[in-house]
């Protein structure tokens, strides 16, 4: 069995998760998070709070999943959120025509056109993985689940493909929220769909899952200093390096990248720095990391510059576990066309400006004499003022019939339609790579030492035996770790040996023993899941020990 498979192996016996609606055959795509996968995932989201949204002061929303068409006609996605499907034109089974060809060993550009995909899985002879026939028809197929909204006709809705539209389309409220500043960051972590044409690798491609993202509203023109410097490099597989054939990253320091142009914009290189701080914290090698700038024709249709933060999972590959991407205005932009809305910022100018202005006032007895039949369609502004006069109508106007008015304004803001910058993770990946590189055997025995600080606040309560008086003593320091925000896993069958056996499989950072000593000094063993180690604590001192663990 390869690591992979024992670790997904694992998930399914302990717990973290299991492919849904076994009892009906099971569905493609879809996966159940279980107890300890809930644990995991909310840790790695606390996580990733504490990294990406609480410094900066960011917003946190929570819009709904169910979207109207317009939004998401507004977005683009209707018309692009497409896969090339390839349909077999024997058995009929449809797999993605990328797919099928890469498995094949033949490259083709992930932005090829579906009639090219079909020519080259037939010209290749591609045979169908269900009959053998080698005969296929590709045709691009939306890959947003659509459903109806209410009862009535014409109220096509989709289930969201990013949460990110979810925040755009209330950019005015949550910005007069922010008291109308730039730059201003709303994140936001659900659930995300996508009708894949045919997931497979376990949680790796799903059809529901879970996002993390944060869209940055930011003036584009406002000065950015490097709010966090690092030394740590950032491993970059760049255009450059693509076009040129190279496979090994370069290993820029953030200010570097921004210097040589090949990060274009501040705050993307910022987030990208981050999201190596977040996944070195899940226990992922920094060598083991990289960032891969996706091509033009690879990049999603709002996007100018996209880079993947992609893990090196052995059985895998490179497997991508973010996307940092710069939108621009597109999406605003978007917006505003679609719904009418403004959804325009003032920003205030760094030092005022004069501004030299000229209006024109009308004599206006001499007008209605000098242009009996055009005077009225002249007030209502259909003039122009140039260097020559006023024009109506392209033709200049008598000069006895006007004056004009110079004067100066003081302009102190000006208006912008945001960029947006977005560091975007899929949360189930996240826990599978996790999971990868904190899956360990130690005298046989399977360890998950999830690094300190990801299961947070979690211990395991054991009485020795299952005697009554160290039962009832177990269930008291479980109440007490419970008031004080812990969660407890308490076990209280089969030996001491196989209930640690069980936890430290489970990747729990500590577990807690309730032995005769407890009864009489009121001290529990407290065992440390990597080290085995166990140390005497008396119980009212608990909180303070798992607090000061690094494990914690
Ligand atoms: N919001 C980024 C994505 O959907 O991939």
């Amino acid at each position: 069995m390869s690591k992979l498979d024992e670790v997904l192996n694992l998930a399914k016996i302990k717990g973290y998760f299991w492919p849904a609606y076994d009892v009906y055959g099971g569905s493609s795509g879809f996966y159940v998070l279980g107890p300890y996968g809930v644990i995991l995932t909310n840790g790695i989201t606390s996580l990733w709070r504490q990294l990406f949204v609480r410094p900066m002061g960011f917003l946190e929303i929570d819009a709904p999943s169910v979207t109207p068409y317009k939004v998401l006609k507004s977005s683009g996605h209707v018309d692009n959120f497409k896969d090339p499907m390839a349909e077999c034109s024997n058995c009929h089974n449809k797999y993605r025509a990328d797919n099928l060809l890469s498995e094949a060993g033949k490259e083709i550009s992930e932005s090829a056109s579906p009639e090219a995909m079909q020519l080259a899985l037939n010209d290749d002879h591609i045979r169908c993985p269900n009959c053998g026939f080698t005969n296929w028809v590709v045709k691009p197929f939306m890959t947003m689940f659509s459903t109806n909204i209410g009862p009535y006709e014409n109220s096509e809705g989709f289930l969201r493909p990013e949460t990110a539209q979810g925040i755009f389309v209330e950019f005015q409220r949550l910005l007069s929220l922010n008291r109308g500043k730039l730059p201003m960051g709303v994140s936001q972590a659900g659930r995300g769909f996508r009708n894949e044409i045919s997931p497979r690798q376990s949680i790796i491609r799903l059809r529901e899952f879970h996002m993390l993202e944060v869209e940055l509203f930011i003036d584009p023109a406002a000065k950015v200093s490097v709010i966090r410097p690092s030394e740590k490099r950032l491993p970059i597989l760049h255009e450059a390096i693509l076009s040129a054939g190279r496979a090994e990253p370069d290993h820029l320091t953030l200010v570097e990248a921004l210097d040589k142009g090949i990060v274009k914009n501040e705050w993307l290189g910022m987030f990208m720095q981050l999201s190596l701080e977040l996944l070195c914290n899940l226990g992922v090698p920094v060598e083991r990391q990289r960032f891969r700038e996706k091509l033009k024709g690879e990049r999603a249709h709002y996007s100018a510059q996209t880079f993947d933060h992609e893990v090196f999972i052995e059985e895998v590959g490179w497997l991508e576990v973010a996307g940092h991407a710069y939108r621009t205005d597109y999406d605003l932009k978007s917006h505003m066309k679609g719904s009418g809305q403004d959804m325009t910022v003032s920003v205030d100018l760094e030092s005022p400006i004069s501004v030299p202005k000229k209006k024109v006032n009308f004599r206006i007895d001499a007008l209605k004499l000098r242009y009996p039949e055009s005077w009225q369609g002249i007030l209502a502004g259909g003039y122009r003022l140039d260097e020559n006069g006023v024009l109506f109508n392209g033709t200049p106007i008598d000069r006895d019939v006007y004056t004009i008015n110079e004067t100066v304004e003081v302009v102190k803001v000006r208006k912008i339609i945001p960029h947006v910058v977005e560091p975007s993770f899929g949360l189930e990946r996240l826990m599978l790579a996790c999971m990868y590189f904190a899956y360990q055997k130690k005298d046989d025995r399977i360890v998950l030492s999830v690094p300190g600080g990801v299961i947070k606040r979690v211990a395991a309560v054991f009485p020795l035996l299952s005697k009554p008086e160290l039962t009832l003593r177990a269930q008291e320091v479980r109440e007490r770790l419970l008031k004080a925000g812990i969660d407890v896993i308490y076990d209280d069958s089969g030996s001491i040996g196989r209930r640690y056996a069980r936890v430290d499989e489970a990747g729990v950072p500590i577990a807690i023993t309730i032995d005769h000593q407890s009864l009489e000094d009121g001290t529990v063993t407290v065992r440390n899941r990597d080290t085995w180690e166990q140390v005497r604590k008396p119980e009212d001192q608990l909180v303070s020990f798992m607090e000061s663990l690094s494990l914690y």
